[in-house]
């Protein structure tokens, strides 16, 4: 099949782009807004960007469903310039979940989804202390993108927390955590299998 999105129809039950471009990692970003209000939230529009200087971007899209407010996450960084990407484990998967509601601005996800803020080191806005790592990031750049309300945020990551539980021989070992991932619909996948394969050249 083949389809020109915005031109043609796809014709199937449900839009496939997202369960094409997958699985993604998500970032469980933590911000505070101008009144140092804490916000969490999951966003699998998430990935690296670059690792010298490590840099992450995350993208935000539409508005809160009944609700006539843009998403908190964005409107924070706009405001104060900071965030935490936290990592997510299969076993915070219904923590991660329960954050996502779309609760009115101000209203503290740890506490709706039973996660420990803890302090963060460079940046204000607090990580989640169950996560298996956080990535402390400043904003660089805020990019509005074409559609409705989608915009991008890449940032600078100044801070990079790792739990001790997930390190092996100096080395993070996803198997510790199983990192969750977003599939398309309502699918996730966590990784529990890993290979490796050495670069032509390499031994
Ligand atoms: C696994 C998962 C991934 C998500 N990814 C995105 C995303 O990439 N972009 C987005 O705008 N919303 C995404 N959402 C929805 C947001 O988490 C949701 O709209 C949330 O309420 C936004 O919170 P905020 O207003 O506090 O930023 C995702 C939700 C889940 C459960």
């Amino acid at each position: 099949m083949f389809y020109r999105p915005g031109l043609d129809p796809h014709g199937l039950a449900h839009n496939p782009f997202k369960a094409l471009v997958a699985p993604r990692p998500i970032g469980w970003i933590s911000s505070l807004d101008a009144e140092d209000r804490v916000n969490l939230a999951p966003y699998s529009f998430f990935n690296a960007i670059a690792d010298a200087p490590p840099m992450i971007m995350y993208s935000s899209n539409g508005r809160k469903s009944g609700l006539d407010e843009g998403k908190d996450t964005v409107a924070n960084i706009r405001a104060t310039g900071e965030f935490v990407a936290n990592i997510v484990s299969f076993a915070l998967r219904d923590a991660m979940n329960a954050s996502s509601g779309h609760y009115p601005a101000g209203e503290d996800e740890f506490g709706r989804a039973g996660l420990t803020p803890a302090p963060s080191r460079v940046v204000a806005p607090p990580r989640v202390a169950e996560a298996p790592a956080a990535l402390e990031c400043r904003a660089w750049k805020v990019i509005d993108l074409p559609g409705a309300a989608n915009v991008m945020v890449i940032g600078e990551v100044v801070g990079v927390h790792i739990s001790d539980a997930v390190l092996a021989n100096g080395r993070v070992d996803v198997t510790r955590y199983q990192p969750l991932a977003r599939l398309g619909y309502r699918d996730y996948a966590a990784v529990r299998e890993v290979f490796a394969l050495s670069r032509p050249g390499e031994r």
